[in-house]
């Protein structure tokens, strides 16, 4: 049955990402997982990552059995391995008292990240505005929008669909019709409703700042190393980049040998 479709849902099951792996089920543990590391990686990047990942932490009980070090190595070079550490603690409360009720309880998981697992496991009917969501939205209204003003919004321009299928349609129309830099206008199925049918002229554009000579890749370069080798000595690596490591709970230091925890 194809009747009263809105042209957001139409578009959505003939053109959404729906062979996402991480999009064919509902297991919260599997949802919350990929949704971490979405949250600042490139859905490319966390397609390369995913057979082993899934294989390694099926479950939060698995994750939690482990150390937070193989959660680190495992991660890789996804990037932002705090993400990693704080995966793992949420792993050891989900496994320790179950779930919690506010899913932002757990280490890691803020807004955003609580509305979607609910809305993709679950099957909860919450607004969640990701950075996508959000760019639609806002050009669809011609204003900048808070975080709650956008969520009120989504169910606005996702009118007819509900919780999932609305986070998942307005998030693949943002990454794929109405992009950051050159959105397709002419093939966008609400242009009919677009007040700027375009940018913003103010919109604000998140970019993740430069890598090369940057403090994040001293880490970066540290934490490889640490990843290869079971220990390293504290003599061959940058003493400020392990030092902040070591505040992140993501490498100890013993007797002059750093490793990952
Ligand atoms: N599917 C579900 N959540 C997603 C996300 N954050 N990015 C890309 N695809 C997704």
């Amino acid at each position: 049955m194809r009747l009263h479709r809105g042209p957001l849902a139409a578009w959505y099951s003939d053109n959404g990402r729906h062979d996402l792996p991480w999009r064919a089920t509902r297991d919260r543990w599997t949802v919350l997982m990929s949704e971490v590391m979405l949250q600042q990686t490139q859905v490319n990047r966390v397609l390369d990552a995913w057979p082993e990942f899934i294989a390694r932490f099926p479950t939060a009980e698995v994750m939690a059995a482990g150390t937070v070090g193989a959660v680190i190595t495992a991660w890789g070079r996804l990037g932002y391995p705090r993400r990693a550490r704080r995966l793992w603690e949420a792993a050891r409360v989900i496994d320790h008292d179950g779930w919690p009720d506010d899913l932002t309880a757990l280490s890691g998981v803020g807004r955003y990240t609580a509305a979607a697992v609910s809305a993709q496991a679950d099957l909860v009917d919450v607004p969640a505005v990701e950075v996508n969501i959000r760019r639609v939205v806002q050009r669809v209204s011609g204003e900048l929008l808070t975080e709650r003003a956008a969520e009120a919004g989504s169910v606005r321009v996702g009118v007819g669909l509900t919780g999932r299928d609305r986070l998942l349609a307005l998030m693949d129309l943002g990454a794929t019709v109405c992009t950051a830099r050159a959105p397709a206008c002419a093939t966008c199925p609400i242009r009919r409703r677009c007040v700027t049918r375009g940018p913003l002229p103010n919109e604000v554009r998140t970019r993740q700042a430069a890598f090369a000579g940057s403090f994040r890749q001293r880490r970066g370069q540290v934490m490889a190393r640490l990843r290869s080798e079971a220990r390293v000595s504290t003599d061959e690596l940058d003493g400020e980049a392990l030092a902040s490591l070591v505040a992140d709970g993501l490498a100890v230091v013993h007797r002059r040998a750093a490793s990952l925890p």
